[in-house]
């Protein structure tokens, strides 16, 4: 097939890399069959061609005749075990893949490799350079480049952690881990994109690259408004370039290209497939979704147990205080500053008594300290990283000259995890992986090396994190091993995941990165890591009470919801802004404590499926142009729809309610979807709209702290639809911290709500073995948007009271049926 590149892709864009000095793949030799598809032989070179599944294809290129068995860390999976059925068929000019989901069409000559799906819509298509070569594959130096066609009106979602607007279209972006708002984090590695540095223009909102890198994407093809999907398993320097409007590229400077193409067509079944190969979140321990307070801050013992004392007695709940840097000694990692913290141990256990964690931070740079142990251990044993020369790489960080550990080798992810498991034991329930891009100062981190000094800075740059983390999970593992683990990672890379959550970095307190942070969680969420959020308040800059409370109101709604801000700033407690601040502040965080049986079902369904827990609107209705620009406005959890107010003396908001019925959460009015709204936003609230047919579990009061509460009852609020329907919800009974619930000690209850007409009907189904120490003896069933006449609870009428069915929590599920009044 030719494909023409219409409208100004005939015009060479200067921003697609210009591919004159490139060696441009353009002649395969020879095919041959596989078992998982086919190898081509071009330029000395192969490309294996392999079916995953039967809508998501490996491509796969050799360098020097070698493939790279293992790229990153990031795919956790074999993803050739399952068998895919195929066909090979061989044309003139052409040879085709065929499976039931996408047709893999590999022209001979000229090279290149298309995608499409059966029904002809397209996944990935080759496009020409500027002198009319298709480019599906070129290479320079090191570096190699792919280049595919797109539609103007087409849109990009994806690549984690970036800023600006969900939509990528229009944008270029680099994936280089970097400690964004450090001014002199920029220099070398901002030089060759022949721009000013983004970061140094502070009322910007779109710096790249960013902390994290992860080099997934998706591709909504236009006119269909189908989803295709690309992750390229490789973790050198990228960029991806969604500037030309019919042209899309990606460069990686170096290593190999490894790509697996999804052909969706939903964005929803991508993510899936994306998240079975580089693994998904895990469930997390209760407590790490309540509230987290965190102040990089010189605190001392006493001071953190005031800190703890005054959210008890001003009654706002909160489950963890945080330790910054200021916790060591002289900032050498696992260590504690003893004039400071005489009693570590038994503070955190008074702590623990009054419902609190505590987790610290811990950077990966090790104080360059003769004497210091875990320096001279590291050195003695092997550990850090060492530079072409032999020498170890000295950085600059908190305690000035640093040394890396090299988490590329297992025994220094062992030895880290070690120190950590002996770090917790003094009662810590977590920890803070922090400057681990990694960040280096002003020193270029690149004359660094791995694996002993045998591979370049480059190849593990990307991945230190992940690694880091990788070392400290096993750690935590180590000295809790029925615990769920919790560790919170500023860098990461595609996989990052499966051991810790995400915080966005240092942002500033602006209203304009309040806005920022939700795009950014949404690309995260899209991007398989569901454990993500900002700091509430803003890091840097001092908050204000109007920007602090809008942002409390809005991080309570997020997946990890932090307080936080740099040192000399003004108080950024609940409290710090006055009474009325105080009220409203820990009303926000009551909602959420009261909501976090259903954010708990959502984290669940994310370990799952891989779902996020802060959605974009395009991932649930991808067929909606209207939504597809929205970044202002999300879901949260599959049935919340939340939208931040953006601005200082905001009293209203236009809202997009996509299809389906909503229910305003506070005025409890049922509006139809597919239509802009008016939301009032007084100070008391954001706007909360429900879906029509959900079941959303909640707690009946806010507890002050989760650690061991297990109320007697769980409300389940029935949000009647308009129109008919079945909808799906669930909630899960288990002990929330260990991981017994995996070996079946839990209560699972499937809520299935049917409306037809004037009768609805609610379906409980129970699946586990129980956990009846901490089992509710009560379901209240609440209905809203609806009056009900007759209700009956598995064929028995039952009277309300209190405008609730109060049923037993029997365990075995029930059938309420309610005849709707009116
Ligand atoms: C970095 C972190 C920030 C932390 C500070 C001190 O800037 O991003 O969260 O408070 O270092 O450790």
């Amino acid at each position: 097939m030719e494909i023409a590149l219409t409208g100004t892709a005939g015009t060479p864009s200067p921003t697609l890399p210009d591919t004159s000095a490139y060696l441009v793949f353009s002649k395969v030799d020879a095919v041959e069959e596989t078992e998982r598809g086919v190898l081509a032989h071009l330029h000395g070179e192969q490309l294996r061609i392999e079916l995953v599944r039967d809508d998501v294809v490996r491509l796969k290129m050799s360098r020097a005749g070698r493939f790279d068995e293992s790229p990153t860390y990031a795919v956790c999976t074999d993803p050739l075990s399952a068998p895919v059925d195929f066909t090979v068929e061989r044309e003139p000019g052409v040879v085709r893949l065929r499976t039931s989901g996408l047709v893999l069409t590999l022209g001979l000559e000229p090279f290149r490799v298309d995608v499409h799906r059966p029904d002809g819509s397209p996944v990935i298509e080759t496009a020409e350079d500027e002198s009319g070569r298709p480019v599906a594959y070129a290479t320079l130096n090191d570096a190699f480049t792919v280049r595919r066609r797109c539609r103007q009106e087409d849109a990009f979602y994806g690549l984690g952690e970036k800023s600006g607007g969900l939509d990528r279209k229009g944008r270029d972006f680099t994936l280089w881990n970097t400690d964004v708002l450090n001014p002199t984090a920029a220099g070398e590695f901002t030089a060759g994109r022949g721009a000013a540095d983004p970061r140094a223009d502070r009322t910007s909102t779109e710096f790249d690259p960013y902390y994290v890198s992860i080099p997934f994407f998706y591709h909504h093809h236009y006119p269909a408004r189908l989803m295709a999907g690309s992750f390229v398993d490789n973790g050198y320097r990228a960029h991806y370039d969604f500037t030309p409007s019919e042209a899309y590229s990606f460069t990686f400077l170096g290593g190999q290209w490894t790509e697996y193409v999804f052909a969706g067509p939903s964005m929803r079944e991508i993510l899936s497939a994306y998240t079975g190969l580089t693994g998904r979140t895990q469930p997390p321990p209760l407590w790490s979704l309540g509230y987290h307070q965190c102040r990089w801050y010189d605190y001392d013992q006493a001071a953190v147990e005031a800190l703890a004392e005054r959210h008890r007695h001003d009654g706002v709940p909160c489950d963890a205080l945080w330790l910054d840097i200021d916790y060591m000694d002289g900032y050498r990692v696992f260590t504690w500053d003893r004039q400071k913290f005489p009693d570590a141990p038994g503070m955190l256990q008074r702590l623990r008594s009054k419902g609190f964690r505590v987790i610290t931070i811990i950077d990966p740079g090790v104080k360059h300290d003769p004497g210091y142990p875990v320096f001279e251990e590291g050195l003695r044993e092997g550990h850090f990283c060492r530079t072409e020369g032999g020498d170890v790489y000295i950085g600059q960080v908190w305690p000035g000259n640093t040394a890396f550990p090299d988490f590329t080798q297992e025994e220094t992810r062992a030895w880290w995890g070690r120190l950590n498991a002996a770090h917790v034991q003094s009662g810590l329930a977590g920890i803070w992986n922090d400057m681990n891009e990694p960040a280096t100062g002003d020193i270029s981190p690149l004359p660094m090396r791995f694996e002993g000094g045998r591979s370049s800075h480059e190849r593990f740059h990307n991945q230190y994190a992940l690694l880091m983390a990788m070392g400290t999970t096993a750690g935590l593992l180590e000295a809790m091993p029925d615990r769920r683990t919790f560790v919170l990672s500023r860098a990461g890379f595609a996989g990052i995941q499966r051991y810790a959550a995400n915080w966005m970095g240092d942002n500033m307190s602006r209203w304009d990165h309040l806005w920022l942070s939700i795009p950014m969680a949404a690309g995260f969420g899209i991007s398989g890591q569901a454990f993500v959020g900002a700091d509430v308040g803003g890091f840097a800059g001092g908050s204000n009470a109007e920007l602090f409370l809008r942002w409390m109101q809005y991080g309570a709604l997020t997946p990890f919801f932090r307080n936080h801000s740099a040192t000399g700033n003004v108080d950024q407690y609940v409290w710090a802004f006055g009474d009325v601040v105080q009220e409203l502040a820990t009303e926000a965080v009551r909602l959420r404590y009261r909501l976090l049986p259903y954010i708990y079902a959502a984290f669940l369904t994310a370990a799952e499926t891989g779902l996020p827990v802060q959605r974009p609107l395009v991932l649930d209705f991808q067929d909606d142009d209207t939504v597809r620009g929205i970044d202002d406005a999300y879901l949260f959890g599959p049935d919340l729809l939340v939208a931040p107010v953006l601005a200082a003396g905001q009293t209203s908001r236009q809202v997009y309610l996509p299809e389906g019925s909503w229910h305003d959460f506070a005025t409890g009015e049922v509006l139809q979807g597919r239509r802009f709204v008016l939301a009032a936003t007084p100070m008391e609230r954001i706007p909360l709209y429900v879906r029509g047919g959900a079941v959303v579990p909640m707690w009946t009061e806010a507890p002050a702290s989760t650690d061991g509460f297990f109320p007697r009852a769980l409300e389940l609020h029935v949000f009647v639809p308009l129109e008919d329907g079945s909808w799906t919800s669930f909630v899960q009974e288990d002990d929330g911290v260990t991981f017994a619930a995996r070996d079946g000690a839990r209560l699972r209850t499937t809520l299935t709500l049917t409306r037809s007409g004037r009768s609805v009907e609610l379906a409980a189904t129970v699946v586990g073995e129980g956990y009846p120490e901490h089992r509710r003896e009560e379901l209240h069933v609440v209905l809203h948007g609806a009056a009900a006449g007759r209700v009956a609870v598995d064929g028995t009428a039952v009277e309300p009271s209190d405008e609730r069915w109060v049923l037993p929590n029997s365990g075995t599920g029930f059938l309420l049926e309610a005849e709707l009044l009116g």
